[in-house]
């Protein structure tokens, strides 16, 4: 199936891209300056964070929840540290709004095949979820026998690059290591529970900025889904959850994820009362992450409005594993489609001021989850199987240009 993507997507206009309307060029995905304009680059760039800085400040405002604040791994933090991140310079991260993170899934093992490919992902994010890495399946895989290597490499990695880890994710149905025993009595499995959310947020306390605590807690009506958590230890696993991974890092964003609940569907209305639910008892829930994978032929209905009622509970919003599958073959019809659903997506976030962060589930469609999990469908990505921008993501450039010169032209008489 990767095969038939790579050939589709080369084929058709995907590669082609296309000059954002304004006429300016288009933030540079693969393309070095030469170094004799390196400084100048630096000159124009430190000017241009300032303003667009300066902007965002007006354009939105600090999360009653609890904004990024800017603690010393975070991106969006004074540059203090004396640290020069690679890759800032061009690309989507420079043109995000100061409290905006633009993120996408990684594995080490990308970043280490493809220089290329590790060079688009510095240049144009900020933020990187561990696609599979803290699974906890991946991180245990037998009783005890820990292996912290891929996602320890991916935390310095974002450390190295300005880029801030989002962890994904403690407690999820299908990520249970094969030798838990459902039939362990309860206690063995709450402490075995409790143990891995306490272990794994301790260990990057500090480190990892926040946390997908559970994953996927809904069925498709808005109920609690039948998992192995809550057969042994009742809908009282969630806000556990949360508590312990608070007690292991104060510090970090808990976030609660889910898929489907993009729009208004059954299922948001349900996670909606159960986010209310655990507000309203205390429980340390600051945020709602949106998955968003998304069918090239399916608009979500009402997502902004959607996003507003939970930034409504006090949380912040996040949309956290975009991708837009298109049934193949690929036809630039669909790619058009494709396109505009990461531009309705990047506008909503855009649009609620505690959206804290924008992620794609991978940006490459020669890696993508979809080609392997997904028959038929493929080329989900914004940017082709060789590595070239697509519509989508010159959909996103321009729909940040179009934020910052909403917010960059001072309106009359605003002093
Ligand atoms: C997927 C990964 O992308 C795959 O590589 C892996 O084989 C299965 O999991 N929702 C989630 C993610 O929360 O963890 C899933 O990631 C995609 C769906």
């Amino acid at each position: 199936m990767a095969e038939n993507v790579r050939t589709d997507v080369a084929a058709g206009p995907a590669s082609a891209g296309v000059a954002p309307a304004d006429g300016t060029p288009r933030p540079v995905a693969r393309r070095r300056p030469g170094r004799g304009s390196i400084t100048l680059l630096v000159v124009l760039l430190l000017a241009v964070v300032a303003g667009a800085g300066a902007a965002t400040i007006h354009a939105r405002q600090s999360p009653a929840a609890g904004p990024p604040s800017g603690p010393p791994w975070s991106p969006t933090a004074a540059p203090t540290t004396g640290a020069t991140p690679t890759g800032t310079g061009t690309g989507l991260r420079s043109l995000a709004p100061a409290n905006l993170r633009i993120g996408s899934a990684m594995e080490m093992k990308l970043l280490d095949a493809d220089p290329r490919f590790r060079d688009i992902f510095t240049t144009n994010f900020n933020a990187l979820t561990a696609e599979n890495a803290m699974k906890w399946r991946n991180l245990e895989p037998t009783r005890g026998g820990y292996n912290w290597t891929p996602s320890d490499q991916l935390v310095e990695f974002g450390q190295a690059h300005g880029q801030a880890v989002y962890g994904h994710t403690l407690v999820w149905h299908t990520a249970v290591p094969s030798w838990i025993d459902e039939s362990w009595d309860t206690e063995t499995i709450r402490d075995l529970l409790r143990n891995h959310v306490t272990t794994v947020v301790g260990r990057y306390r500090g480190k990892v900025w926040a946390w997908d605590v559970v994953n996927e807690v809904l069925d498709e009506q808005g109920g609690l889904r039948d998992t192995i958590w809550l057969r042994k230890l009742g809908p009282g696993y969630i806000a556990d959850a949360f508590r312990w991974a608070h007690e292991a890092d104060p510090n970090a964003r808990l976030f609660i994820n889910e898929y489907g609940t993009e729009g208004r569907t059954r299922k948001a209305d349900g996670l909606f009362r159960l986010v209310r639910e655990l507000r309203a008892v205390g429980v340390p829930v600051h945020g709602v992450g949106f998955q968003s994978h998304l069918r090239w032929d399916r608009t979500p209905d009402d997502t902004t409005g959607n996003l507003r009622r939970f930034a409504d509970l006090g949380v912040s919003v996040a949309i956290t594993e975009l991708d837009v599958r298109i049934t193949l073959p690929v036809t630039p019809e669909k790619l058009q489609r494709q396109e505009r659903l990461y531009r309705h997506m990047l506008r909503a976030c855009l649009t609620v001021p505690t959206c804290e962060s924008f992620t794609v589930w991978g940006f490459s469609d020669a890696t993508s989850w979809i080609n392997t999990t997904y028959p038929d469908h493929g080329a989900a990505c914004v940017f082709d199987a060789d590595l070239e921008p697509k519509p989508a993501y010159d959909a996103l450039v321009e729909t940040l240009r179009e934020r910052r010169g909403r917010v960059d032209v001072p309106s009359p008489g605003s002093g």
